[in-house]
């Protein structure tokens, strides 16, 4: 491709072998932008990947103390309408007692304390909780309603999480990791 624009004449004025130059070069920069697009084209995700990277859940089902887990992104994420004292006993745990400080909350800014509030999803609403449901030690999946505080166990190792999912016990270094999430309407949740 000849891009470039050379000239023999030194009087200023375009010589008509710079113009056939000109007209060559516009026309190579037309058909790379031409062969350009289908590629361009296809990097784009097609509607059935964009499907996946939110997922929508109704909940209204979800009386107190029932949980489920819904898949996303190829990861299970645990969704659990927690009762009064689940609740309670998740806010009565002092920060200092925590293996980790940190709320993990992808919808708060990083570093937020890891107090019930902020791992839930926050006022109003406080008895819920969604969290990635793989356990920070090495990615099993926890088994709900489970352990010694009463909230998720692993038992690939022996991790004990409580009722807002913080790591209580055992080998995993982090609280469970909560995702992009938002209620779209009363009862139902999207996630991502
Ligand atoms: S993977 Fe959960 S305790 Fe090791």
């Amino acid at each position: 491709m000849q891009d470039e624009i050379v000239s023999t004449d030194h009087s200023g004025e375009p010589t008509r072998r710079d113009f056939l130059y000109l007209t060559t070069g516009m026309a190579a920069a037309v058909g790379a932008a031409a062969v350009a697009w289908p590629f361009i084209d296809q990097m784009r995700p097609d509607a059935s990947t964009l499907a996946l990277s939110t997922v929508e859940v109704d909940v209204s089902s979800l009386e107190p103390g029932m949980s489920l887990t819904v898949k996303w992104r190829g990861k299970p994420v645990f969704i659990r309408n927690r009762t009064e004292q689940e609740i309670e006993e998740a806010k009565a745990v002092p920060l200092s007692d925590l293996k980790d400080p940190e709320a993990r909350n992808e919808n708060l800014p990083s570093g937020s304390p890891a107090t019930d509030l902020d791992r839930s999803a926050g006022e109003s609403k406080e008895n819920w909780i969604v969290m990635i449901g793989s356990c920070t030690h090495l990615g099993c999946i926890p088994l709900g309603q489970a352990g010694d505080f009463g909230g998720w166990f692993c038992p690939c190792h022996g991790s004990h999480y409580d009722t807002a999912g913080r790591i209580r016990k055992g080998p995993a270094p982090q609280n469970l990791a909560i995702p992009l999430y938002e209620f779209t309407a009363d009862t139902v949740i999207t996630i991502g």
